[in-house]
């Protein structure tokens, strides 16, 4: 008699339990997420079904290359500008005279576009990458692999600096950019779970730690378990960088929200002080960074057309617009991202990349969009409306989104 194939289905209930074993939230790894995974890895082994089930009892390095396929590894540099901004700003003001080295983290880390961002930012401050003491951690294999290669496609380098891309970054094979050597020397990255962050350090503390938009796929539990390793590395009055959808899991532990609009930033308070308190970091204004002295020849990078300069910007959003109208929406996105580079605080921009996002089914980024153009304008009522729907079809919270629907039919009121 022919044996019956197994059906994939019974090989889920191993990998979900994986997931949870490495803290994801399972309201984010959804059902045919780990089924997308499971049948890629059976593509890519060649085994059968009955075999593959084995194959993951029996090697523990297949629950790694399984979990890779639901890693959301997207990153790019400089990503949100404002936390690199404020880095530039601090290496300028409270770290010019430091003689110690600036110690900071980034977890996770991706595919290293984090860490070097924060070394270029801190030099184009001013402080010599000598200086510097960078360590970087992340869970995928196939991120770090990237980062120790160093090079990256046209969309990943957008949005760095002109001055700090030919600076920093050489021209590699067919479009792609490479980190060059010293910068990649600077900084060292480590495998892991965050999980298991403290683990990987020794006693020695960090000035900055960046840890963001991981926290987002983590569950409850796991969060607070790598919240605590956070703020376990931290040096007391230590600044802590979090995703802009992250922020209100700091809620109850007593760090004090930093001034600087768009940069998501916490101090740790001092032991010794009283309340913890803002802290007087510089606000938000238009940041220069400006290049290394270079002893090198300079490089020529030549940069894709989405990245020159947009002359006319009300032009390129009304370009934008008929092009999200039209269901065009990667196009769109491409000019959205360069009008927000040059200008980040405008709602309506944010807004119709909100729209965009959804169009393309990236529910999270929709949201994350909206809630980008409240906090320039809490009362932006399509933005509300917006997020009330989105967050009503995704099983949040009735009273949060009553909340939001009644704040939209307020917000046209006199305040
Ligand atoms: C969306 S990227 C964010 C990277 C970067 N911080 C940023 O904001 O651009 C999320 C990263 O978190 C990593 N990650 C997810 N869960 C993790 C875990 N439990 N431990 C360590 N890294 C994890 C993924 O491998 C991925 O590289």
């Amino acid at each position: 008699m022919a044996k019956v194939p197994l059906p994939v289905n019974k090989i889920l209930i191993q990998v979900r339990k994986l997931c949870d074993a490495a803290g994801f939230d399972p309201a984010v790894v959804v059902e045919n997420h780990l089924e997308a995974a499971v049948r890629r890895r059976l593509r890519l082994t060649g085994l059968s079904v009955a075999d593959y089930r084995d194959h993951i009892q029996h090697d523990s390095a297949e629950h790694g290359e399984v979990l890779e396929e639901l890693l959301v590894r997207e990153s790019w540099f400089f990503r949100d500008l404002a936390p690199f901004g404020l880095l530039g700003e601090l290496a300028q003001t409270r770290w010019r005279y430091r003689t110690a080295p600036l110690r900071v983290l980034s977890a996770p880390c991706a595919g290293g576009e984090e860490p070097y961002s924060i070394a270029m930012a801190l030099m184009s401050g001013g402080l010599p990458l000598a200086t510097l003491h960078i360590d970087a951690f992340d869970l995928s294999r196939r991120a770090l692999a990237q980062a120790a290669a160093g090079e990256y496609g046209a969309r990943a380098v957008r949005l760095i600096p002109p001055a700090l891309l030919s600076g920093w970054l050489e021209a590699a094979s067919e479009g792609q950019f490479r980190v060059q050597q010293a910068l990649r020397n600077a900084v060292r990255f480590h495998q892991g779970n965050l999980l298991e962050l403290s683990g990987h350090f020794g006693p020695e503390k960090y000035d900055v730690v960046f840890s963001r938009n991981a926290l987002i796929y983590l569950n409850a539990q796991a969060r607070a378990r790598v919240l605590d390793h956070l703020v376990g590395l931290l040096k007391p009055d230590g600044l802590l960088f979090l995703g802009h959808a992250e922020t209100g899991l700091l809620r109850g532990r007593s760090f004090a929200a930093c001034d600087y609009p768009g940069a998501f930033v916490f101090q740790r308070p001092s032991p010794s002080g009283p309340t913890p308190r803002a802290t007087p970091v510089p606000r938000a204004r238009s940041v220069v960074l400006v290049p290394r002295p270079s002893t090198q020849n300079p490089v020529t990078v030549a940069l894709p057309p989405s990245v020159k300069p947009v002359d006319d910007f009300a032009s390129v959003l009304a370009q934008a617009r008929a092009l999200a109208d039209r269901g065009v929406y990667a196009a769109a996105a491409d000019l959205l991202t360069t009008l927000l580079v040059q200008q980040p605080g405008r709602v309506d921009v944010q807004h119709l990349m909100g729209l965009v996002r959804g169009g393309q089914g990236n529910t999270l980024e929709a949201r994350r969009c909206f809630e980008r153009a409240l906090y320039l304008d809490p009362r932006h009522r399509p933005s509300l409306e917006h997020l009330a729907l989105l967050l009503a079809a995704s099983g949040e919270d009735a009273e949060k989104v009553r909340l939001l629907q009644r704040r939209a039919e307020r917000s046209d009121m006199p305040q």
